[in-house]
This record gives structure tokens, sequence and C-alpha cells, in this order.
């Protein structure tokens, strides 16, 4: 399977086509093509939500969008208009105003093999009606739509513009759970050939992508990066394996653990928990950034919370707690300090530890919470995107390796 994955990637590098342009503002647009593409990437917390985004726009005329940064979809897709309840609303896609959108027929090998939400291709009504998807996201969400490729222009650090072109983008019209609404659609980092990902990696003849998450409370004027290509190495970067080879049915990243430690007294968990079953799909664990907690299996969690209840009662129970949906919660608000709490590490199997900051597992302002959620059954346990926080995350496809270090993100 692993070795599958890096023949894949192989086969991206002969892959390159010539549908890059540059666009150089104030240069002709001979320049050579970068060999990084690099996005800022901000905290949705000024837009009343969690998690991370870039801006892009798509189509021509460019339509501006917001897109949440999601490791574990491969499909990048926008909310359309038929998911639109008030369609004067122009953050609304209709494909059908932008001159560069091509629908994908639903009789093409293209959505009936390439794809990826593979049941694309379940309604065909003729020949050349667009390629459907019925896609199922990790956490249950639903998206219903279609899939077209369209131009996208992306802004890099520094002001540089970048055209991508035959970018596949669903147009998603039905959405199950509530999607942010502040956030227009997702981009995919999940890695596939036709994915967003795939696409700017082949771009720039690269194989390696990094984003660097700034604090999840930055003001929105804060930015961090997404990164195609060479990454700018940090001190004390630590690496270890990524199990990216189980892709028939997951195009997420496993990491490769070996236990959680409190204080630096690994948890008596049982290791099964850590493993992947690729006929049950599930265990493991990913790094999901769409998610803003982060979820562990019940054995797991169970541990964790013993580990943490005695620093933790220490303090009173919230005296108004009908909204808080996190279930081990404290009033902060005498005598707190962030070295009260115990120490979290995720330790990995080559002995890579990581050691995020008590802000990134204790949060909230007077009110704090432990921010994690038990998992029931033999699910795939995931570190979110507050844990991720204030880390620079490298994903090297070809070595399989993710490399890691604590950074805030900002300097440049
Ligand atoms: C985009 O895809 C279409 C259809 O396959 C193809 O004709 C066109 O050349 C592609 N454009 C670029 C820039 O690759
Ligand atoms: C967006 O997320 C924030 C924070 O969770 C929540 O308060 C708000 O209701 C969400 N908005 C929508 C439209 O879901
Ligand atoms: C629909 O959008 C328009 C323009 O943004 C706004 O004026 C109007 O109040 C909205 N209607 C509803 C029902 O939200
Ligand atoms: C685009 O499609 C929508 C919905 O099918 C339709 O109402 C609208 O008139 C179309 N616009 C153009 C410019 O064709
Ligand atoms: C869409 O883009 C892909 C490459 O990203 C290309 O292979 C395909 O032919 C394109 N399809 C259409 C209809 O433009
Ligand atoms: C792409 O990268 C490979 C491996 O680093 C290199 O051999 C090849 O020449 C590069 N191709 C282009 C077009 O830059
Ligand atoms: C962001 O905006 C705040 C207030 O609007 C300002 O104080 C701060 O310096 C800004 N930060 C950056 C990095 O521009
Ligand atoms: C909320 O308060 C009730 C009653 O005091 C208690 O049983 C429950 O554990 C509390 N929940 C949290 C999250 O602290
Ligand atoms: C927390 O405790 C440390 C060490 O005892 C101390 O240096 C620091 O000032 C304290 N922070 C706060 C906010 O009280
Ligand atoms: C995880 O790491 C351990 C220790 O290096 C190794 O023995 C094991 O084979 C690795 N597991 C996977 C699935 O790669």
């Amino acid at each position: 399977m692993e070795r599958n994955m890096s023949l894949i990637f192989l086969v991206w590098l002969v892959w390159l086509n010539g549908c890059f342009l540059l666009e150089v503002d104030g240069l002709n647009a001979e320049s050579s093509k970068p060999n990084r593409l690099e996005l800022p990437l901000r905290s949705a917390s000024d837009l009343d939500s969690f998690g991370y985004f870039v801006s892009m726009r798509i189509g021509i005329p460019p339509k501006k969008y917001l897109m949440k940064l999601s490791t574990c979809t491969v499909l990048t897709w926008i909310k359309c208009r038929n998911e639109c309840k008030n369609c004067s609303d122009t953050r609304f896609n209709q494909p059908n105003e932008s001159r560069t959108y091509r629908s994908i027929p639903c009789s093409s090998s293209y959505c009936t093999s390439d794809l990826i939400p593979s049941n694309a291709n379940e309604v065909c009504p003729k020949p050349d009606a667009p390629c459907r998807y019925d896609y199922l996201l990790e956490d249950g969400t639903r998206l219903v739509g279609t899939i077209g490729n369209d131009t996208v222009t992306v802004r890099m650090r520094g002001n540089q513009k970048v055209r991508l072109e035959n970018i596949t983008i669903g147009c998603t019209e039905e959405i199950t759970s509530k999607f942010n609404k502040s956030l227009d659609g997702e981009l995919g980092l999940g890695v596939e050939y036709q994915s967003f990902a795939g696409k700017a990696l082949r771009q720039t003849n690269t194989t390696s992508f990094a984003y660097c998450l700034v604090d999840s409370w930055s003001p929105i004027n804060v930015s961090g990066y997404l990164v195609f290509g060479r990454v700018d190495q940090v001190p004390n970067m630590q690496e270890t394996d990524l199990l990216v080879g189980h892709w028939t049915w997951s195009k997420s990243y496993h990491l490769n653990v070996s236990g959680i430690s409190v204080d630096g007294i690994m948890l008596d968990i049982p290791s099964d928990v850590w493993l992947y079953d690729p006929n049950g799909r599930t265990g493991g664990m990913i790094l999901d950034t769409g998610s803003p907690l982060s979820w562990l299996a019940a054995p797991a969690y169970d541990k964790l919370i013993q580990a943490f209840l005695p620093s933790i009662t220490k303090f009173p129970k919230p005296k108004d707690n009908e909204s808080i949906a996190l279930q081990h919660c404290f009033d902060s608000t005498t005598g707190y300090n962030e070295t009260l709490m115990p120490k979290l590490a995720i330790h990995f199997g080559n002995g890579a530890k990581f050691e995020p900051p008590v802000k990134s597992y204790v949060m909230g302002d007077d009110v704090k919470c432990l921010g994690f959620v038990r998992l029931d059954g033999v699910p795939t346990s995931n570190i979110g995107s507050f844990l991720q926080q204030n880390h620079l995350w490298e994903f090297d496809l070809f070595n399989e390796k993710l490399r890691f270090a604590p950074s805030t993100c900002t300097s440049d």
C-alpha cells in the first residue's frame, strides 16, 4: 500500500502539464513557474467560526470565497445556489456566471473512475448531465452537489497572483449539517490526484505541503500560511511517519501513535486504539484541521480524564453550565495558572513527541474546559485544530513523513 503511494507521487511528477499561468503584477507574464505557492492562512474566530481559512477567487470574472482548511476531505467545494436560502447573496456561486466553468459530464471516465468521492456517478440520466456527488464527511455531514472545473486565482503573500486552471470543484447544493455561514466552502487537502492539493503540488513540481496555524483566537488581520512546495524549516522540527498508504478509503493523514503521556507518565491505553484497521476502516489517529476539538477513542479519553481530574477538581464547577457542551469544565476565575495544569504529550512510534501548550487543551475564558470529546466504538481518533495551533505541520508525501515544530507562524 505504502509503496503504491510513492509510485503515485512519482506519476504526478511525470504528469506535469502546462496549465499554470503566472501573473506577476508589474512584470511580464513570462516569469518562470514558481516552485512554491504560499497563501495566507487565518483563524476563523473573527468570523464567529472555528478553524482556519484561506481566501481564493474562483471563476472568470473571479469571485472571492473563504475556504475552510480541511485535511480530511479530498473534494474542494463551495456552497452553491440551490443550497442558498437567499440567493441575492452574491457569495453563492452561480456556475453558469463564470465563463471558465466546465461541468464534468456524468458519463465521462473522469466522473466515473477518476474522481473521489467515488459514489459520484450514481445518477446519470443523460450522458452530458453533470457529474453528481453524494459525499459523507467523516463528521457525518452529507454534501450533495455537482462537479465542474473552474479557474482558481490565489493571491500569495507578497501580493503575487497565481492562476490555476481546471481545478475540480464541487458545487454543493445540499448540506445536511449546518456549515458555518461566514465560510463559503472547504479547501480539501486530502491527497488525491485530482484534488486541489494534488494540482498545486503538480504545478509546483513538489511533493510537500505545509500549514502553520496561528493562535486559534487570532484576529483576522494576523495570518499564518499554507505552502505547497519548499517549506522553510523552523528550529526544533520533529519527524514521524505519515501513514498515507491506506488511501483506498481514507484520504486522511494517519499517524503512528504509540501513546499519550500526562506529566511524563504514559497512560495505560490499549495499543490497539492506535491501530488503523483498513478493513473496518476505523481506528488509529489522524490530523484533522476541520475539527476544532480533538476526539479520542473511549479507552484513551477515559484515561486522559482520570489523569486530569485531580488538577481540574481543585477548581469549582462552573456556576451556570447549561450551555457548555464539553464534559470537563471548571471556573478558573480564582487562582488559575496554566502551570497548575498537567502537561500533555502525544508520542509517536519513532520516539517523536508532540507537546502542545496548555492553552491548546485547557481552553476558554472564565470557564475553562478540557478540549477533548469521547468517542465510543472503535473510532478514528483525531488531533483537531485547537491542539494543532501555534505549530508548523509539514506533510512530506514522497517520503511519507510528517514534520512539526512549535511556531507563532506570524514572522516574516
Ligand atoms: C482543461 O481541461 C479541458 C478538458 O479536458 C482541456 O481541453 C483543456 O486543455 C484544459 N486546460 C488546461 C489549461 O489544462
Ligand atoms: C458559526 O460558528 C459559531 C461558533 O461555533 C456559532 O456560534 C455560530 O452559530 C455558527 N454559525 C452558523 C451559521 O452555523
Ligand atoms: C436577502 O438578501 C438581501 C440582500 O443582501 C437582504 O436585503 C434581504 O433582507 C435578505 N432577505 C432575507 C429573507 O434574508
Ligand atoms: C444560471 O442558472 C440559474 C439556475 O439554473 C438560472 O436561474 C439563471 O438564469 C442562469 N443564469 C445565466 C446567466 O444563464
Ligand atoms: C477538468 O480538469 C481535469 C484536470 O484537472 C481534466 O483532466 C478534465 O478533462 C477537465 N474536464 C473538463 C470538462 O474540463
Ligand atoms: C520536477 O522535479 C523533479 C525531481 O525533483 C526534477 O527531476 C524535474 O526536473 C522537475 N521538473 C521540472 C519541470 O521542473
Ligand atoms: C490587527 O488589528 C489590530 C486592531 O485593529 C491592531 O492593533 C494590530 O496591530 C493589527 N495586527 C496586525 C498584525 O496587523
Ligand atoms: C453541570 O452542573 C451539574 C450540576 O451541578 C453537574 O452534575 C454537571 O456535571 C455539570 N457539568 C459540567 C460540564 O461541569
Ligand atoms: C503562573 O505561575 C508561574 C510560576 O509559578 C509564574 O511565573 C507566573 O507569573 C504565573 N502566572 C500568572 C498569570 O499568575
Ligand atoms: C509504528 O512505529 C513502530 C516503532 O517504530 C513500528 O514498529 C511500527 O511498525 C509502526 N507502525 C506502522 C503502522 O507503521
